[in-house]
């Protein structure tokens, strides 16, 4: 306890530059949770460039910042600034512009609503597996990072879009996304370098940002011509700001259209990515998952239906965004002085909310780096803190589209693995890399083989 300072005050752990750069330079996402998790959940003041955020990881103060004090820990300040630059002002921003948007999309993504569209999303995703079919006649590994994104695009695609878009169009918006959410990773570990000086990773964002414009203003104009009373998002979005100004914002709808499709499909891809290598570590996960699937789907197609009765494979997918949770930081702006856990804040101070390393401190995780899916068996979460588990966020910024990843992501899974038996074709270690969610450095090949002529072999 610093002296003069009221007993109840706090001071937060210090990471001097010189201990934390290096780290930070090497191994971002790994050292930022160790540098959590080594604290044991109390806050860390990283001494990184001029701003020295405070990292916040303990459940208590997750919840303080992200729910009970949320508007005064904003969606501000530099960390937010690389991602406006695609995202614009949009459901991601924060203010009467994110709650006019979040009231118009909200109704898209209820659990009721989401469940709407599962025959759809299930003929999709089913057909888009069975493409795949030639791999695993030739024996050629597929890249998994691709295909998971190509996979989640065509649906994600669907429920933005409904049927307008042609299938080459919307396979054209996939690398331009990918290339915004790898090499906006600079920016976001040196959000204080200034935008006057080109970082690694600028170039490629700014194009892929001009393409991606390129490619949605028409779909929006053309959806404006074609009629705005379909139910998919970009109708809602069109109908809402034709009703609120009189014209319709197409500026507006363009962010966030943007931002929602940037939210679903690489933060979904992601997650379903580390399950291959996941499941390549633990192997009798594998065995039972496909036991359920084998008992649940049998050899029928899979459909909306099976969902809710594979249990397994929810709570694997619970403990792969655990472990991974695709959001690894959730950063924040005080508007005021405050204080977090006795630790005082001065009003601009950035805080960030680490999922990465909330998940992983061991006084609220058993053997916290393990993958074990039994964790989510329901006698054990409830016994949990509420706030020790945050892939999808908290409060009133939660995560829109659970729902929806509850839905797909379980029928990608379940589709693949009733098809095919997948293994690893070059397993290694992987390495965690920022940018808009955490991906692997690495690239993940898999082996299919038809599941036919796996039974016999
Ligand atoms: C594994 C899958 C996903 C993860 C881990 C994830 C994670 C998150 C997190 C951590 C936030 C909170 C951001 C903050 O508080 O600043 C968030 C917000 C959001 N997510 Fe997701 N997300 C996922 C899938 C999706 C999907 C499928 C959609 C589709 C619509 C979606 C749409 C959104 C939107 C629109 C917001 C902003 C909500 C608001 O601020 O009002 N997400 N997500």
């Amino acid at each position: 306890m610093a002296p003069g300072l009221p007993t109840d005050e706090q001071e937060p752990q210090v990471l001097p530059f010189h201990q934390a750069l290096p780290r930070l330079l090497r191994d971002p996402v790994t050292e930022l949770a160790k540098m959590g998790t080594d604290a044991g959940g109390r806050i860390v003041r990283l001494h990184i460039g001029p701003f020295r955020p405070y990292l916040v990881s303990h459940p208590d103060h997750v919840q303080q910042v992200l729910k009970t004090d949320w508007s005064t820990f904003v969606r501000e300040g530099m960390f937010w600034r690389p991602l406006r630059r695609v995202t614009g002002q949009s459901i991601l921003g924060e203010g009467a512009g994110w709650e006019s948007s979040r009231k118009v999309l909200q109704p898209l993504f209820t659990a009721r609503y989401t469940a709407s569209l599962g025959e759809d999303l299930a003929d999709i995703i089913a057909g888009r597996v069975a493409e795949l079919d030639e791999h695993a006649r030739t024996g050629r590994p597929i890249d998994a990072g691709h295909q998971m994104t190509a996979i989640v695009n065509e649906s994600v695609i669907k429920v933005l879009f409904g049927g307008r878009i042609p299938r080459d169009v919307a396979e054209r918006l996939l690398p331009e996304f990918a290339t915004c959410a790898t090499s906006i990773g600079f920016r976001l570990l040196f959000p204080f370098v200034p935008y006057s000086v080109r970082v690694p990773g600028d170039r490629a964002f700014l194009a892929a940002t001009k393409k991606i414009d390129e490619i949605v203003h028409p779909l929006i104009e053309r959806a404006l011509k074609e009629g705005t009373d379909t139910n998919e998002v970009v109708s809602a979005l069109l109908r809402a700001r034709i009703r609120e100004t009189g014209t319709a914002d197409l500026r507006q709808v363009r962010d966030d259209l943007v931002s929602v499709y940037g939210a679903a499909s690489e933060t979904t891809a992601v997650s379903l990515t580390w399950l291959w290598s996941v499941l390549h570590d633990y192997p009798d996960v594998y065995a039972k998952l496909r036991e359920e699937i084998g008992q649940v789907v049998g050899d029928g197609p899979v459909r909306p239906a099976h969902v809710a009765r594979l249990r397994y494979l929810r709570m694997v997918l619970q403990e792969v965004v655990r472990l991974y949770p695709p959001g690894w930081i959730i950063p924040r702006q005080a508007v005021a002085d405050t204080e977090i856990g006795g630790v005082r804040i001065k009003a601009g101070s950035q805080v960030l909310v680490s999922p990465y390393t909330t998940h992983r401190l061991a006084e609220f995780w058993d053997r916290p780096l393990a993958f074990d899916p039994e964790r989510w068996a329901p006698e054990q979460t409830e016994r949990r803190h509420r706030y020790a588990s945050i892939p999808f966020g908290a409060g009133p910024h939660v995560c829109l589209g659970r729902h929806l990843f509850f839905l797909k992501a379980p029928l990608v899974i379940a589709n693949l693995l009733s098809r095919y038996q997948l293994t690893l074709a070059n397993p290694q270690r992987l390495t965690p890399v920022p940018g808009a969610s955490v991906r692997p450095k690495e690239k993940l090949m898999l082996n299919l083989l038809p599941i036919e002529r796996s039974r016999q072999a």
